[in-house]
Parts: C-alpha cells; sequence; structure tokens
C-alpha cells in the first residue's frame, strides 16, 4: 500500500555545536534509521549526508574534506557534501539533509531522517 505524506513538517532538531567539529572532519550522529555524517570545512561551512558510501558502505564520516567535498576512506570516490553526488567518473548519490546553524548551534530535520529509512 502506498502511501504519501506530502506536508512534512519541518521541526529543526538541535544536534551539537559547530566548534565540537574540526576544521575539514566530521562527526556521526545516530538516528533511528541510520547514521549521518556532519562535516565541517576549512571554511566553517557545516554539511550532513548519509554516513554510507554508495560503493561499498564505507564510513564517509572518516574521509578526507577537501574544499566542500569528502573522500571515501575506503577507495577513493569523491562526494559533493552539497548534492550527495559521487564526482568524476564514479556514479553514486548519498542523501543529503537540511542543515542550519544558528549562533554556532547546529539544526537538522528529523523528518528528513525518517525519510532515510526507505
Ligand atoms: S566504499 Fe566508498 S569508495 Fe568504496
Amino acid at each position: 500500500m502506498h502511501q504519501t505524506n506530502t506536508v512534512p513538517q519541518t521541526e529543526w532538531v538541535e544536534i551539537g555545536t559547530v566548534d565540537a567539529i574540526p576544521r575539514r572532519g566530521a562527526r556521526c550522529i545516530n538516528t533511528p534509521t541510520g547514521k549521518i555524517a556532519v562535516f565541517r570545512t576549512q571554511e566553517d561551512q557545516i554539511f550532513a549526508i548519509e554516513n554510507r558510501c554508495p560503493h561499498k558502505n564505507g564510513p564517509l564520516s572518516e574521509g578526507i574534506v577537501h574544499g566542500a567535498s569528502v573522500t571515501c576512506p575506503l577507495h577513493n570516490w569523491v562526494f559533493d557534501l552539497q548534492t550527495g553526488k559521487a564526482l568524476g567518473a564514479d556514479e553514486g548519490q548519498v542523501r543529503t539533509y537540511p542543515i542550519d546553524v544558528i549562533d554556532g548551534r547546529i539544526f537538522i530535520v528529523p523528518d528528513l531522517m525518517m525519510a532515510a529509512a526507505e
């Protein structure tokens, strides 16, 4: 049976502070539907993507951040942190999550975390 919910609630949930993530680093947060990698770039931009590489499930939060991209620690696929798309010759996509930063505090939308279960 198909069920569609066309009016997602945008309820932001705080997941920590920018200062808690090192520049060009990441932290991994657990949700009921899987792990999300939250990255901080050298320029203090914050991005959130699914932590699982679509190639062979590499933990992207342990990858190397360069610019607004991350390189998977297992086989070096590169993902655009903004779009979640694999760059270069590789084809793949990871889920991205909207992020908001207010006074150094990071917020994410949990409804989309639930959608990640599909
Ligand atoms: S698991 Fe990420 S590149 Fe292979």
